[in-house]
């Protein structure tokens, strides 16, 4: 009897591609390797062959078993690893939501109250959180003598500010700098806004952090009245808090604005008991002195100038008692917003 190895080896390869379960495998293993399997009956052939093919014959033999051995062995491997995805992944059980994370509660406010604002034509600039003596203070017509100039209201650092020898550069205490450095290098007409961190050497308790956030506003033009900043922060209150919010402007003081007011908004109004009226910004019109400082020609320009907390307006609009839990980071918190 004589075997055509190359068309079983051929036919076995094919064959072996074919299998796909255990089953296939075991018949694939009794058609080969069974008592009555082709490779068995090529090895019992050996008996009868004449001794001139013997060594052909037995070499044919092993290597057809060697061969269905190890695409046995593939295809086990391949069918075992099907078998775990299945089990893993079981198609019919509901899928499992990814947890997606979200911007922070502050960041989610700053980014609502920048784009208020935006649309009403400002555009955002963000100035250094580390300020010199001059921006923070001097340039906004603060008096030396002012109590806000203290160590005890305002971080200063150990270096010494390039620009002025002898003082000391700040962790800038309200964003108002902001203006100053915008002045300096912007000529009117102007419409900005400056979000950004500010720093206070506050006691921290439930309303005080040395470290807040606030925005800043400035507007500039040849013709600018108090009407418009009344105006533009009853406009922006309503959208960010709603159509029924009620707020007042207080007088105040500010070096840097005169007339200034407070923006008070009325917490009953939305939903929080506390107190009756909370305070969310200082407003008012640019001091000419803040103008003549930034190297403006005197009698040009009228600007109207605000500053917000954005913790505050958050706390308010989300019914937050705590300003501490903006920066604790427990997930409880977080995830409520
Ligand atoms: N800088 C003031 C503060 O931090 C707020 C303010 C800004 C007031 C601009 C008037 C104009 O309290």
């Amino acid at each position: 009897m004589t075997w055509n190895f190359l068309e079983i080896e051929a036919q076995i390869k094919a064959e072996a591609q074919a299998i796909g379960t255990a089953q296939d495998l075991e018949t694939f293993r009794l058609k080969y390797l069974g008592k009555k399997g082709l490779v068995t009956a090529v090895f019992a052939s050996l008996g009868q062959a004449a001794p001139a093919d013997k060594a052909a014959i037995g070499k044919g033999a092993n290597d057809l078993k060697k061969l269905v051995d190890s695409l046995m062995t593939e295809r086990a491997g391949w069918i075992n690893s099907v078998k775990k995805i299945d089990e893993r992944v079981d198609i019919s059980l509901p899928g499992t939501a990814p947890a997606l994370g979200h911007a922070h509660l502050l960041t989610q406010t700053l980014q609502e109250i920048t784009s208020i604002f935006e649309r009403m034509g400002f555009v955002s600039a963000e100035t250094p959180e580390i300020e010199t003596e001059f921006n923070n203070f001097t340039g906004l017509n603060i008096p030396i003598d002012h109590p806000s100039r203290d160590a005890f209201d305002t971080f200063y650092l150990d270096t010494e500010d390039p620009s002025s020898r002898g003082r000391r550069l700040l962790l800038r205490s309200h964003t108002s700098p902001g203006q100053v450095r915008i002045m300096k290098a912007h000529r009117p007409p102007l419409a900005v806004i400056v979000p950004g961190r500010v720093y206070r050497p506050d006691a921290v308790d439930a309303s005080h952090s040395f470290m807040f956030h606030q925005v800043e506003g400035l507007l500039v033009d040849e013709k600018v009245s108090f009407c418009e900043l009344k105006g533009l922060l009853t406009e922006f209150c309503r959208r960010f808090f709603g159509p029924k919010v009620i707020m007042r402007f207080r007088p105040h003081f500010f070096p840097f604005t005169e007339p200034s007011a407070e923006v008070d908004i009325n917490a009953e109004i939305l939903g929080i008991q506390r107190k009756k009226w909370l305070e969310i910004l200082g407003c008012g019109m640019v001091n000419p002195r803040v103008f003549e400082a930034a190297g403006y020609p005197k009698g040009q320009y009228k600007g109207l100038a605000f500053g917000m907390g954005v913790e505050r307006m958050a706390m308010l609009k989300y019914g937050i008692n705590d300003i501490r839990l903006f920066y604790e980071n427990d997930a409880r918190f977080l995830s409520q917003f």
